[in-house]
């Protein structure tokens, strides 16, 4: 692939999104658009049709292995959004998240595919308390299956990397929605923009091997610091500052609830699942 260039006008040939029929794959969709040729659109669940020859879509079960091959096959690249992104019962977390991850990494191997980027999650670190500021060297506390999933995919990253030099950024993703919906999110708020930008930085920056980055637009009450992760250039252009007085017209939070305390918010308080 061709990551010799940072400007915005690079272009692959082909970049694989998975989990295109999520909420934010469906963002994505548009936004990938001017760095591919042809990009390749994937989920389990159904996809709106190609619009044009621009697009493929292709319909995949991310722990099938053989079908995952197949569609690794030829791109360029990765963007590897798919999977389980709620906390849930073990068992699904493993076929989609799991074995999903560790897939997308064989198949990479494979098919020669020399860059990963990785939707990770603040539940990697969803155990510190809100009043803690982590860097990406800090101990990882995931708080549930879920979490526990994404941080084994940031083991396979560096594994990949490690013996076979495919270079991935894991995005520890924080809250990435129109706007933030609650005071948690005032802090862990990712824009769309933003996301792109990072994204874009994570595809095309070179030399990365595997970085680990905090998904946050400019918030003004952060708990992450991402200067392990300068060698990205991101530099977010949004802030949830705007969205601060119809957020804390919300009834307040009481001290004692898991989102006012947690990082990882309610998902501290999930489960157990294994009981029925
Ligand atoms: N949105 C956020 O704020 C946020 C925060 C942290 C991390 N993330 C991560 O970013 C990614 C995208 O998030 P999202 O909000 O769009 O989630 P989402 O749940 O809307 O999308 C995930 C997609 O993965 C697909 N999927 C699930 N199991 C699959 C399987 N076995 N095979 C193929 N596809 C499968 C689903 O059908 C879905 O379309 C996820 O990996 C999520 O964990 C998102």
């Amino acid at each position: 692939m061709s990551t010799s260039s940072q400007t915005t006008n690079s272009k692959l040939h082909r970049i694989l999104l998975t989990g295109a029929a999520g909420g934010l794959g469906k963002v994505l969709r548009e936004r990938l658009r001017p760095f591919a040729e042809i990009l390749r659109l994937s989920d389990i669940a159904a996809i709106a049709p190609s619009e044009g020859a621009h697009e493929e879509v292709v319909s995949c079960d991310l722990s099938d292995k053989a079908a995952v091959h197949g569609l690794v096959e030829g791109c360029d690249a990765i963007v590897h959004l798919g999977g389980v992104s709620v906390e849930r019962p073990f068992e699904e977390i493993l076929e989609a998240n799991i074995k999903g991850v560790f897939n997308v990494y064989e198949a990479a191997r494979r098919h020669g595919v020399k860059r990963v980027v990785f939707a990770s999650s603040n539940h990697v670190i969803g155990f510190h308390k809100q009043s803690e500021r982590l860097d990406a060297s800090a101990q990882r506390r995931p708080d549930g299956y879920y979490g526990l999933s994404k941080s084994f995919g940031e083991d396979v990253a560096q594994f990949y990397f490690d013996r076979y030099g495919i270079e991935t950024v894991s995005i520890r993703i924080g809250s990435s929605f129109p706007e933030p919906l609650n005071r948690r999110m005032m802090s862990t708020w990712l824009s769309y923009r933003d996301l792109t930008s990072l994204i874009e930085k994570s595809i095309f920056t070179p030399g990365v091997k595997h970085t680990i980055v905090y998904g946050m637009s400019a918030n003004r009450d952060v708990w992450w610091d991402n200067s392990a992760a300068a060698h990205l250039g991101f530099v977010p252009q949004d802030t949830s500052e705007v969205f601060r007085d119809k957020v804390e017209a919300q009834p307040p939070v009481a001290p004692t609830d898991p989102n006012a305390i947690y990082q990882g918010g309610a998902f501290t308080a999930q489960g157990p699942f294994g009981d029925q």
